[in-house]
C-alpha cells in the first residue's frame, strides 16, 4: 500500500530538501557579499515597480480612452446617421404621403388617417406590402409590389417613428417558437378569417382577409402588431412575442408542406375531406349504377 500509515509522513516525507531549495543562500550578515546582493536586490525592486507603475498607467490610458473617447463617437455617428435619415424619410413623406396624411401625420379627413403613434412596425407593413402609397380610395388598401425601396421605408420608418413613437420593429429570429403553440394559437386567433392554413376569405362589405401565401416572416409580425384595416391589433398582451413566433413558425411552416393525400380541399381537416370523398364518391358510384341500369 502507498498510503503512509501516519499523517504526517506525507508532508515530512523529506523537510530538509524542500526548506533548502525555497531558502536563498545564506551569507554572513554585513560581508561585502551581502550587501552587494541588497543593493542589487533593492535596485532590481525598483525596476520592477516603475515598470509596474508604467504598466498600470499604461493601461488606464487604455481603458480611459475605449471608455471615453469612442463611446462618444459612436454615439455622436448613430445620432447624425439617425437624424439623416429621419430627414430623408420626411423629405420622402412630404413627397408621396403628406397629401392624405397630413403635414405634420395627423392625418386629412375623407383621405387618411392619422399615423401618429403607429409607430415604424405600420409603416414597414403598409409601404412594404405595397399597400402605401394608396393609388385609389376602395374598401380595403389592396397590396401590391412595393413602390419604395427598402431603405426609403427605413427612412419612413425613421421619420415616423421619431414623431409620436409607437410599435417597433422586432429583431431575432421571427420563427423561434414552438411549433404546436403556434397551430394552437393559430386555429384560435387567426384561423376564422385567414383560414385554417392562412389562404384567406372574403369578409364583409368587399373586405378580405388576404392569403398569407406571400407574407414573409417580418409581415407576419407587424401584421399582428398593427392589425391593418379589419383586422384586430394582437399587442404584446394578446400575443407575447414568444407565441407571435410561434404563429410565424407554423404559418411557414404549413406553407410548406405539401398536401400529403393528394388534392387538398382547403386543408379544413380530415373529417370535411372523408366527407367531400363520401359524397362526391358515392354519388360517382350511383351515376355509374343508374347508367349502366338504362343501359340494360
Ligand atoms: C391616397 C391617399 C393615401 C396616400 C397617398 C397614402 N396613404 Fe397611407 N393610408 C390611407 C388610408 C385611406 C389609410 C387607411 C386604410 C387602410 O389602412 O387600408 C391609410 C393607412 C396608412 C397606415 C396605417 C395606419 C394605422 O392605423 O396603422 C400607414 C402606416 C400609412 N397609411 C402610411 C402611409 C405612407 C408611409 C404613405 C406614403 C408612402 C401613405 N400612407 C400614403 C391613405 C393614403
Ligand atoms: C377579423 C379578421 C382577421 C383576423 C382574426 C386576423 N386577420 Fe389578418 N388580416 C385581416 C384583414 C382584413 C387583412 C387585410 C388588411 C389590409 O389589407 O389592410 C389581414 C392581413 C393580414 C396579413 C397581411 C398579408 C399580406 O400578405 O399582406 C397577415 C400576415 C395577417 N393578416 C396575419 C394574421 C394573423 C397571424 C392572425 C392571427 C394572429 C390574423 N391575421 C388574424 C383580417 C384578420
Amino acid at each position: 500500500m502507498s498510503t503512509p500509515n501516519h499523517p504526517s509522513e506525507a508532508f515530512d516525507e523529506n523537510p530538509g530538501t524542500a526548506r533548502r531549495l525555497l531558502a536563498p543562500r545564506r551569507h554572513a550578515p554585513g560581508s561585502p557579499v551581502a550587501a552587494a546582493l541588497t543593493r542589487r536586490r533593492s535596485k532590481r525592486r525598483r525596476r520592477l515597480t516603475n515598470v509596474a507603475g508604467l504598466f498600470a498607467g499604461l493601461c488606464l490610458m487604455g481603458a480611459l480612452y475605449t471608455t471615453i473617447v469612442p463611446g462618444a463617437q459612436a454615439a455622436g455617428d448613430t445620432t447624425t446617421a439617425a437624424g439623416t435619415a429621419e430627414a430623408a424619410g420626411q423629405a420622402i413623406y412630404n413627397r408621396t404621403c403628406i397629401s392624405c396624411h397630413g403635414a405634420n401625420l395627423e392625418g386629412v379627413p375623407q383621405r387618411g388617417p392619422s399615423l401618429i403613434g403607429v409607430g415604424a412596425a405600420s409603416v414597414y407593413f403598409q409601404v412594404h406590402t405595397g399597400r402605401m402609397p394608396l393609388a385609389r380610395q376602395g374598401a380595403q388598401a389592396i397590396e401590391k409590389p412595393p413602390v419604395l425601396s427598402d431603405k426609403e421605408i427605413d427612412q419612413l420608418m425613421a421619420y415616423v417613428q421619431a414623431h409620436g413613437g409607437g410599435p417597433t420593429l422586432p429583431s431575432g429570429d421571427l420563427r423561434a417558437g414552438d411549433l404546436a403553440q403556434g397551430g394552437e394559437l393559430f386555429r384560435l386567433n387567426c384561423s376564422s378569417c385567414h383560414n385554417f392554413v392562412g389562404e384567406g376569405g372574403a369578409l364583409s362589405s368587399g373586405k378580405a382577409a388576404p392569403s398569407l401565401k406571400n407574407a414573409d416572416d417580418l409581415t407576419i409580425y407587424t401584421a399582428m402588431l398593427t392589425g391593418p384595416e379589419n383586422m384586430p391589433v394582437f399587442g404584446d398582451s394578446q400575443l407575447t412575442p414568444d407565441e407571435k413566433r410561434s404563429i410565424i413558425d407554423y404559418v411557414q411552416t404549413i406553407k410548406a408542406q405539401a398536401d400529403p393525400g393528394g388534392a387538398g380541399v382547403g386543408r379544413i381537416g380530415p373529417v370535411s375531406e372523408g366527407l367531400v370523398i363520401w359524397v362526391v364518391g358515392i354519388g360517382v358510384m350511383m351515376f355509374g349504377i343508374f347508367w349502366m341500369g338504362s343501359k340494360a
